[in-house]
């Protein structure tokens, strides 16, 4: 039994939150920053930290109230430390120390990709039993693609990652060409489901014979689309043939653009994890981070893997409290601590290089 405060700074939300054995959620507080980082078109990282220290205080505080909790209830105090924007994660994780200290609580650093593993462990159904190892995770997130294979708790071993983008930058990135705004990955989703991505015909980088991934081709595609489009008698250039004939019969509308790059992504991400579930005889696959929130993902996943796929509901895919103390718990009852001296780590990774 545990109850761990679960504070997460990694980026631009603040969240706090009050989790029972790594799987009960008691209260989840986001406080987030997306309307302050809009008009950037991206966070902007010096902004963010300050914003995390207005609202961290009151995001904990707000936490602990809907819980119904005092800090007699708690057992452990769980932060990220990273990866992250380095004066965000110090904004948390000196928040966590002077909370643990005050309180005679035990601290635990947490990496935050484990936040967007142990998701899938958070109840959202009482009676769903827990996933079973050997499991194969997606990690789709704005910083972070990664396959990984879990043969027990903790245990990570890295099957494939980007080579370039992440899958969520990609989405931002592209959606920025579109001028459809920050963040990207919604506003993709949304402008999609007006568009028939069969009209626009973009690259797919399988990288054959690895579980790698690759953005960066997907996302100069769509550059010169953009490019042709706004110069609609200029030659089109480093294009495939077949995609120069549809242009030049019709010009592509920016929602037929956003489908077929979304399309794109989630072929790409579903064949590859499908291939690793079926080589690791995995008995279920996990899918986490910001992009598990996009629709068309979900449903791909669902409908083209034959194991089980668990993919938390929206708001435990994108940043939040909740993850990081399920994670936390994972470390707390193995007895892992860290000390007074836990720094942050701004490019922390989950398996070692
Ligand atoms: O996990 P997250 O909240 O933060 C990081 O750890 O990076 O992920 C944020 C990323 C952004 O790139 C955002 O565009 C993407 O997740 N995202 C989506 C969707 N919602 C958020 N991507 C595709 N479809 C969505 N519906
Ligand atoms: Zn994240």
């Amino acid at each position: 039994m545990s109850v761990i405060l679960g504070i997460e700074t990694s980026c631009d939300e603040t969240g706090a939150s009050v989790v029972t054995n790594g799987q009960i959620i008691r209260s989840n507080i986001v406080a987030s920053q997306i309307d302050l980082h809009a008009r950037y078109g991206g966070v902007f990282p010096e902004m963010a930290s300050r914003e995390h220290i207005l609202k961290i205080v009151p995001v904990v505080e707000q936490a602990l109230r809907d819980a119904g909790a005092t800090w007699a209830d708690v057992d452990a105090i769980a932060v990220t430390y990273g990866p992250g924007l380095a004066g965000s994660l110090l904004v948390g994780v000196n928040a966590a120390k002077g909370l643990a200290l005050a309180n005679g609580l035990p601290l635990i650093g947490v990496n935050h990709l484990e936040g967007h593993i142990y998701a899938a462990w958070l109840a959202t159904e009482p009676a769903r039993s827990e996933p079973q190892f050997p499991l194969v995770c997606l990690i789709v997130s704005g910083g972070h693609t990664e396959l990984i294979l879990m043969r027990g708790h903790g245990q990570y071993e890295m099957l494939g990652a980007t080579l370039d983008d992440a899958a969520g930058e990609a989405f931002d990135k592209v959606s920025r060409l579109l001028g459809l705004g920050y963040p990207g990955g919604p506003a993709i989703q949304k402008a999609a489901e007006q568009g028939d991505a069969r009209r626009v015909k973009l690259p797919r980088a399988w990288l054959e014979g690895t579980f790698d991934f690759s953005f960066s081709g997907l996302k100069t595609a769509v550059l010169h689309l953009v490019k042709q489009a706004s110069t609609p008698n200029s030659a089109p250039k480093l294009q495939p043939s077949s995609l120069r004939a549809e242009i030049a019969e019709q010009p592509a509308a920016i929602s037929d653009i956003a489908a077929a790059f979304q399309s794109a992504v989630v072929d790409v991400l579903v064949e590859k994890t499908r291939l690793a579930a079926a080589q690791c005889s995995a008995k279920v696959v996990v899918v986490g981070g910001g992009v598990a929130a996009n629709k068309r993902l979900r449903e791909q996943m669902r409908e083209r893997i034959p194991v089980p796929v668990l993919i938390p509901p929206i708001g435990l895919c994108t940043d939040n409290g909740a993850v990081i103390a399920a994670a936390g718990h994972f470390h707390f009852v193995r007895g892992e601590r860290s000390g007074w001296d836990l720094d942050v780590v701004p490019g922390l990774r989950l398996v070692a290089a």
